[in-house]
Formats: C-alpha cells, structure tokens, sequence
C-alpha cells in the first residue's frame, strides 16, 4: 500500500525475498496511532513498536523533522491512507470482538504479517488461531514473539506458505486447521497483493472448507487502481509506492461490483464499508477533521 512509500524513502531496498516492507510499514502506522492520547486514538497496539527495524526507528527518533516530512509527503502522495488503515485495523478488531461473542471457534489471518490481535485481544485465548504468512515475514514474526512473550503462544499456529505458489489449503489442514468449526478468516491488507487466481482459489477454500456461519473480511481497492486506470492521483501514486518496492498491487474490485463478486463466491449476508461509513463510525469529535482515503473500502461477508 501507500505506506511502502515510507519504508522506502527511510532507506529499504526494493526486493521481495526479505521480510515484507508494506507489513513493516502498516505496523508502524498502528505505533502512530497508539502514541496518540488515549480519548484520540482509533486503534491501540502495544506490540507494534516491536515489529518496527532499528533502521526506522532511529530514523524517526534521530530525524524527528525528517521524519515528519517524509510523512507529510506520503500524505500528500496518497491522501488519507493512513487514516484508512487505521479504521481498518479497528474495524477488524471490533469485528473480532464481536465474532467472539458468537461463538468464534477458530481464526486464520492470511498475510497475518505482524498483525497482534491473537496477542492483545484477550477472549482469543480460547480460540485456534492460525497466522499464515510468507517464510521471510513469518520468521521475523516468530522471532519477535518469542523475544517479547519469551516463547511462542499454544493457541496459535504459524503457517509459512507463499499462497498461490504453495497450497493453503494442504498446509492448513495439515497444520491442525479444522474445517467443521465456526471460523472466521482475515485477509487485511492482502487481497490486493494476490493475483486473481489465487484470490479465486483462497475465497473457494474459505467457501467450501470452513463450519456453519464462518465469514471473512477483507479490504480492497479498486480495479482501476491496480490497472492504472484510476482517475484519482492518489491511486496512481499508490500503485507506484506498492510498486517500487517490489509489492504491487496485483487485485482489486470493479467499482459497484462487491456484492456480486462475493455471491458468485458462495458468500452471503455481504456487508459493504466505505469511506465514508468508516469515517462516520470511527472518526468524530477530536478526530472529525482526519480525512480519510476513498480508495479503501472493507468488506465482510458469511459463508453460504
Ligand atoms: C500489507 S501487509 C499486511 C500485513 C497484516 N495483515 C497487517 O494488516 O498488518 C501484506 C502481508 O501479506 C503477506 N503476503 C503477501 N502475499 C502473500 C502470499 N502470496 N502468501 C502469503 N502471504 C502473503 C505479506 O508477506 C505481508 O505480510
């Protein structure tokens, strides 16, 4: 996402073997957001900070003008995002929550990256939860929860498949996933990053392999933006930021089409969240006047 424009101008080399640089950078947007007083803040993550490279934070902490420039020009690249992705991690987070409350059985996050719900929202404790991501990001993962919790929690699982190249649906059920149980799927900050097929093939699996009243979430942008097509500024410079440093955006959403994309899926029960909804639910008072990016909506759907 956008984000990745940070990570660059802070120095990060453009390559896709390493640990993943937009998961870095979307950790260091929650760091943003948890800095804020408490009454401010949309999202609040402890960990984050410990999933951010020395090679940033020195940055950020030794070049505060810097810093605060470069963010500046990031904002004025692709307006909002980060605001958006703040809404979505709270978004996500809230949907958890409820989901707990009706009987989550078990969690998978696909492209978890160094996503920490299964660490900070406490019901998840008693839930399976599986974290699947790449090898490189998934092993920094591992690293770092073992640094901060000094071993690595029973109740989750670490997957490391490159989805679409490896078979997700081999490794979760060899991994212990269990397809009768009611579950619920994240895909954030993911969708995106697949290409078609493999978006295709990952939706079947959650489709015809998940119990009764299983759902997913996901967020994803518009087709124009990954074909180049956008109108908006924003979505050019926001596929070029994904781009440069090898992660770009590979799957969107042709405009007005949700709904029925997920009912030729399987899905049902659609719920459809855009800017304006999230900024509606989220950002008020103190926070009215964040704006926030139109190109990312969210969209939650149940398994037929
Ligand atoms: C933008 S980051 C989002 C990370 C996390 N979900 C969050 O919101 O903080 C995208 C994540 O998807 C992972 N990812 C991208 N393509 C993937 C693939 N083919 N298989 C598994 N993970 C993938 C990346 O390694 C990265 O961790």
């Amino acid at each position: 996402m956008q984000e990745s424009n940070n990570v660059k101008t802070i120095g990060m080399s453009k390559t896709s073997k390493g640990p993943s640089k937009t998961a870095e950078t979307i950790a260091m947007v929650r760091v943003g957001e948890s800095r804020r007083p408490e009454d401010e803040r949309v999202c609040y993550d402890p960990y984050a900070i410990c999933f951010i490279s020395r090679e940033v934070l020195e940055f950020s902490t030794n070049n505060p003008e810097k810093y605060r420039a470069f963010l500046a020009q990031s904002e004025r690249l692709v307006p909002g995002v980060r605001n958006s992705i703040i809404a979505r991690v709270r978004y996500i987070d809230d949907l958890v929550n409820s989901s707990l409350g009706e009987g989550l059985e078990q969690l998978v996050i696909l492209g978890a990256g160094y996503d920490t719900r299964a660490y900070r929202i406490e019901g998840l404790k008693n839930v399976r939860i599986f974290e699947v991501d790449q090898p490189a990001t998934q092993k920094r993962k591992v690293e770092k929860i073992k640094e901060i919790f000094g071993s690595l929690p029973r109740y989750v699982t670490y997957v490391s498949v490159d989805i679409g190249v490896e078979k997700l649906d081999q490794r979760l059920l060899e991994s212990g996933y269990d397809r009768s149980l009611k579950t619920l799927f994240i895909m954030e900050g993911l969708f995106m990053y697949l290409p078609p097929g493999t978006v295709d093939e990952t939706l079947s699996f959650i489709a015809h392999n998940s119990g009764r009243s299983s759902a997913v979430v996901f967020d994803y942008i518009p087709q124009s933006v990954v074909d180049g097509t956008c109108e908006l500024e924003a979505g050019r410079n926001w596929q070029k930021g994904v781009t440069d440093v090898g992660e770009p955006f590979l799957s969107g959403i042709k405009e007005g089409e949700i709904e029925t994309f997920l009912t030729q899926r399987g899905f049902s029960k659609i719920r459809n969240v855009t800017s304006k909804d999230y900024k509606k639910a989220y950002f008020f008072g103190k926070n009215e006047g964040r704006e926030m990016n139109s190109l990312l909506s969210f969209a939650y759907a149940v398994v037929e």
